[in-house]
């Protein structure tokens, strides 16, 4: 694992997500409650979550609203035990960095 800067702390506004690519994935960065990374990928049909709407610790799916917890990457609906990967994140003097 290798710590990285993926964005600048100005960059994600508060209560929102955004998408970053590095190393070739997508990863989601949420600004709520801390900052929470996890994989862009939702498990239904390869959607974005990153720009879903919040609301406590659940993000929703823009595509067909499935339901994940961006602080642990679970799954809340449908299918039980699935998980997105979910990343460390640390915020420096120079940006936000994020543990592959
Ligand atoms: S792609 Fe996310 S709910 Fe369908």
């Amino acid at each position: 694992m290798t710590w990285k800067k993926i964005a600048e702390k100005s960059e994600i506004s508060a209560g929102k997500g955004k998408a970053f690519k590095i190393d070739g994935k997508q990863i989601a960065i949420f600004n709520q409650d801390g900052y929470h990374a996890l994989d862009d990928l939702c498990v239904h049909q390869d959607g974005s979550i990153s720009s879903g709407k919040i609301d406590g610790d659940i993000v929703e799916c823009p595509l067909h609203f499935w339901h994940y917890n961006f602080k642990t990457g679970e799954l809340k609906d449908y299918i039980k035990d699935v998980k997105l990967q979910t990343y460390p994140v640390e915020i420096k003097e120079d940006g936000i960095y994020v543990d592959f």
